[in-house]
């Protein structure tokens, strides 16, 4: 018989099937047409379960899309029991025209698989579903009890799971969570991350007369909603990028000298990072770091911005409308429904004369820090350290997984963040990727935890 780790150097190709079979359903959980595809890939995801041999499989039916569930308990009640979390919905694809291949139709160039949700997150969660396969497939004990939760909603702030796990609190307790839905610091450069940015969304409308109007005949004599907003929008921030809402930072937890040094010691190379994005310099809050701002400090961003004529050629008309999408990250200790109210109140009170403002809030999520002190992470740096032969880094991130800060809430568990991908991968862009060597050390670290998670569980 041979070890997981063997077992899953001999069935790469054998996972690399699977995993695309999941790859090729659009599973887009934003897209109410989507949403058989959404189904089909839970009921996909619910087979691989079932048939790396662990109990209870269940799809759970919720308001949104289907929670997918499995567990094997079999390693005693004296043993850790670690809840692994992914999701199995993706981002919409588009623009479809910049991709090289079409987003479901699971491609490998250069040793990297493309499709969408390749890196975010169906073949980051597919290695923790390896992983076990590799222990029970051989008959080696699992030295934890594992329960899996598989999502179908992450990517739109996972509305059904927050009540799930508040009504399963039981069925779903836990020692601690795993989730790699995370990037490595940089190539070949392992990481585990203990810090998440929280998100608030909102949308705004500005309306002003009630026709689009000739910009000629009423030029000068009305307000723009175009302007309007563009003015508003400007007010935001002022010219060193710190946010001008008040209020804003009260609750920003500030980083200690100690913290900042961390970041002063993580590998970072500013001019390669401007030379990914072909810019001339970083902008930011002053006073801050690139990797402080990108994720130890909160940030403000028009997502999106319409409203007047987008059409070939010139057409002088005044609009009557204007819409913008506006969001924030958000730091430990902020929350997003203040800082929704608090935006919400400036923008009413910088509104300028003759337009009218509608403001709502899209779905958000609580930001994140994991105690550094935590078993379990030992046992993740020791796992990479073993299997990409280089001492883990620990790092913040700026993106966002909401339900972690619930894990935390609702079921008292920290989250080990374990992210195979990179941030070049671009998750939610066009050409979405993962490594295949990401894949492949992905699952093998994830059964190197396991191993090791024995003699830590001790020491702690
Ligand atoms: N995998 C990402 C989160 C992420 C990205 C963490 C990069 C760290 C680095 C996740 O799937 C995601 O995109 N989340 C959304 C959440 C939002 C829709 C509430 C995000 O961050 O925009
Ligand atoms: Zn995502």
């Amino acid at each position: 018989m041979s070890t997981p780790l063997e077992y899953l150097q001999n069935h790469q190709e054998t996972f690399r099937e699977e995993l695309f079979e999941l790859l090729r359903i659009p599973s887009i959980s934003a897209d109410p047409n989507h949403k058989k595809d959404v189904h089909r890939a839970a009921q996909y995801v619910a087979g691989q379960l079932e048939q790396i041999g662990l109990n209870n499989v269940s799809v759970e039916e919720t308001d949104g899309h289907p929670i997918v569930l499995g567990e094997y308990l079999e390693a005693g009640p004296d043993k850790p029991t670690l809840l692994i979390y992914g999701h199995y919905d993706v981002q919409p694809p588009d623009p479809l025209e910049k991709w090289e291949t079409p987003p479901f139709e699971p491609t490998v160039r250069d040793g990297k698989i493309y499709a969408r949700g390749a890196s975010d997150d169906k073949g980051q969660a597919f290695t923790h579903i390896k992983s076990i396969e590799s222990f029970l497939k051989t008959g080696t004990d699992l030295p934890a009890n594992v329960k899996f939760i598989i999502e179908g909603e992450e990517e739109i702030g996972s509305p059904s799971l927050v009540p799930f796990l508040a009504a399963n609190k039981e069925r779903l307790k836990c020692d601690m969570v795993l989730v790699s839905d995370t990037a490595m610091f940089a190539k070949d450069t392992p990481s585990i991350t203990y810090g998440l940015r929280g998100l608030m969304y909102l949308e705004i409308e500005v309306t002003g007369p009630n026709r689009d109007l000739h910009s000629g005949v009423y030029g000068g004599g009305v307000q723009n909603p175009a302007n309007a907003l563009c003015e508003m929008i400007a007010k935001l921030k002022d010219e060193d990028g710190v946010v001008q809402v008040p209020g804003f930072y009260d609750r920003v937890r500030p980083l200690s000298d100690k913290e900042r040094e961390a970041y002063a010691q993580l590998p970072f190379d500013q001019e390669a990072y401007n030379r990914e994005l072909d810019i001339e310099e970083a902008f930011g809050e002053k006073g801050y770091s690139t990797l402080e701002r990108v994720s130890g400090r909160p940030s403000l961003d028009v997502n999106g911005i319409w409203g007047g004529y987008q059409g070939e050629g010139a057409k002088t008309v005044l609009p009557s409308r204007a819409n913008a999408k506006v969001s924030a990250r958000l730091v430990p200790d902020q929350e997003p429904k203040e800082i929704y109210r608090l935006i919400e109140n400036y923008l009413h009170e910088i509104k300028p004369p003759g337009v009218q403002i509608k403001i709502f809030e899209h779905h958000g999520g609580h930001p994140v820090l994991v105690d550094l002190d935590f078993y379990g992470l030992r046992a993740a740096a020791a796992a990479f350290r073993d299997i990409y032969g280089k001492e883990a880094l620990f790092a913040r991130e700026g993106g966002s997984i909401p339900i972690v800060a619930d894990f935390a809430k609702t079921l008292n568990a920290t989250t080990i963040l374990m992210g195979f991908g990179l941030n070049s991968d671009s998750i939610h862009s066009p050409n979405e990727h993962f490594h295949l060597k990401d894949f492949e050390r992905g699952m093998k670290t994830s059964a190197r935890f396991f191993e090791l998670l024995g003699d830590h569980v001790e020491q702690a």
